[in-house]
């Protein structure tokens, strides 16, 4: 179906929830639309959302996978030439009912199909971010590793694209000696300046840097500590991003002005982040109960409400 969606409101009110399907909305936006994309698919078979055009609980994992792809290739053709895509997304382990070729109790391998299916679709693959949950939830089970961290993958479309390194507290600046070592060879002393944003394309020469108190700070590595289910915005929905990732993905890859869009927003997460950092922000949910809380969560953020319901209902 061809509709056209409003988004007028992307300028009026800096930002729009679409309620509808994913593939179907992002089909019908413009391309060359959005700097960053931040998003996670429901995981296969992890939560039933109760919509028949939900994404996750497809027969097979491989028809989740050639779904999730149908998705990507949309947010290929919507994302700017320059910018960046984010998701997060997981296993899941082969229990009762759940489809996958694998042994019961292994994991069925979404992430290895999920790397492989988005290289073969000509995105380059430039992280692999490990959430490490603070506050982790209990499990009963006793004979594996309790597990602590999901990915954020970071995909770009051409080799030199927009990024702003970011930096965080370091613990300690190498000695002179350790500096000097082949494996610190091109560290500098701190500069005096405060930590510079650099945008655009390019290796960044110095690893060490001070902020405007003088303290050291170095680039941030791929491992990021979060707690979840702290974020007030988010009570009610069951899967929500921790804000202080999405502050620095956004923080990272976009500037003030630009539009950043969530293909399944949920709580409006990404939306919120956008909203308070001057970015502007395009979020699609299929459930109706979703989306009209990150419409709430959005319109807190800039004192208007606005809607765009779901086309023919
Ligand atoms: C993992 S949650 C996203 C949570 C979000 N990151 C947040 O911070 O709240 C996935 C969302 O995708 C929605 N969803 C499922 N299938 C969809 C589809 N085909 N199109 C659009 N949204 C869909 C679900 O309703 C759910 O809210």
């Amino acid at each position: 179906m061809n509709t056209v969606y409003d988004l007028s409101q992307v300028d009026k009110c800096g930002y729009t929830i679409i309620n509808g399907e994913s593939l179907e909305v992002l089909r019908n936006l413009p391309s060359n639309l959005v700097q960053v994309c931040i998003t996670s698919p429901p995981y296969f078979w992890q939560r039933d959302y109760g919509d028949v055009n939900q994404i996750g609980m497809e027969k097979t994992p491989g028809k989740y996978i050639r779904n999730l792809m149908s998705i990507f290739d949309e947010v290929w053709r919507v994302l700017k030439d320059d910018g960046t895509l984010y998701v997060n997304i997981d296993d899941i382990y082969k229990h009762g009912k759940v489809p996958g070729k694998v042994p019961i109790k292994s994991y069925i391998g979404i992430l290895p199909m999920f790397e492989l299916a988005m290289l073969r679709k000509r995105w380059i693959f430039r992280n692999r971010i490990i959430w490490h949950k603070k506050n982790g939830l209990p499990e009963s089970v006793k004979d594996r590793f309790v597990k602590r961290h999901e990915p954020f993958y970071m995909f770009v479309k051409q080799r030199y694209y927009m990024h702003n390194p970011q930096y965080q507290r370091a613990a300690s600046i190498p000695s002179i000696r350790e500096r000097t070592h082949h494996k610190y060879s091109d560290i500098k002393r701190p500069a005096k300046t405060s930590c510079q944003s650099i945008q655009g394309v390019g290796e960044q020469k110095s690893i060490w840097t001070t902020d405007n108190n003088g303290n050291p700070l170095s680039r941030m590595g791929d491992v990021i500590s979060a707690a979840i289910g702290t974020d007030k915005h988010a009570s009610t929905h069951m899967a929500p991003f921790p804000q202080s990732i999405i502050n620095t993905l956004i923080d990272a890859s976009s500037r003030p002005g630009d539009i950043i869009l969530d293909c399944f927003c949920g709580s409006g997460t990404t939306g919120i982040v956008a909203l308070e950092r001057e970015r502007r922000f395009i979020g699609i949910e299929l459930v109706e109960q979703s989306y009209t809380l990150a419409n709430q969560n959005c319109s807190d953020k800039v004192g208007l409400f606005n809607t765009n319901p779901r086309k023919g209902t």
